[in-house]
């Protein structure tokens, strides 16, 4: 009699596993997240606002940086009309709101100054990833 109570509950719980297993397939939400969840989002800017803070911002962009939509032809910095093809734009605020957490290859860090996430204020710096990133 206890036997056959243990197999009936044994058999009880593979049917529930076998019922949990098959709905479990049709998560949306991935289980696994490998790397870092970016915390900032980019809003939505306006380019010629950007350009703008490109040439306003202190020191200005274009005291180290090429960028030929703002006219700029410093060679301190990494090429950005070279450099931001095919990069997004959480990269690019990345890159310039946290400058020494990735260096652009042949580059050292500790150049680019890291002020511009206090200096400029959410507006302008996705006015800037705009213009950067659309131009
Ligand atoms: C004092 C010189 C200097 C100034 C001013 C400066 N940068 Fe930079 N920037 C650098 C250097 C050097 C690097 C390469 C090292 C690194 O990746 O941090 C760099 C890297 C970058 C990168 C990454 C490029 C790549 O190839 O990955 C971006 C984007 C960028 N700067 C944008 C800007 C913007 C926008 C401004 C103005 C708000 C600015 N920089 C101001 C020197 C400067």
């Amino acid at each position: 009699m206890r036997r056959s109570l243990a197999l009936a509950l044994v058999t009880t719980l593979v049917l529930l596993a076998a019922a949990c297993g098959g709905s479990s397939n049709e998560t949306a939400t991935p289980e696994t997240v490998e790397g870092e969840i970016p915390q900032q989002t980019v809003a939505e800017g306006d380019p010629a606002a950007g350009k703008e803070v490109y040439s306003a911002a202190n020191p200005a962009c274009g005291s180290c940086h090429t960028f030929s939509p703002a006219g700029s032809s410093a060679e301190v910095g990494p090429n950005l009309d070279e450099s931001l093809a095919g990069t997004d734009k959480q990269q690019v605020l990345e890159a310039i709101v946290n400058p020494d957490a990735e260096i652009a290859e042949g580059y050292q860090p500790g150049i680019m100054p890291k002020t511009y996430g206090e200096e400029l204020d959410d507006k302008q710096l996705a006015d800037l990833v705009a213009f950067l990133t659309e131009s």
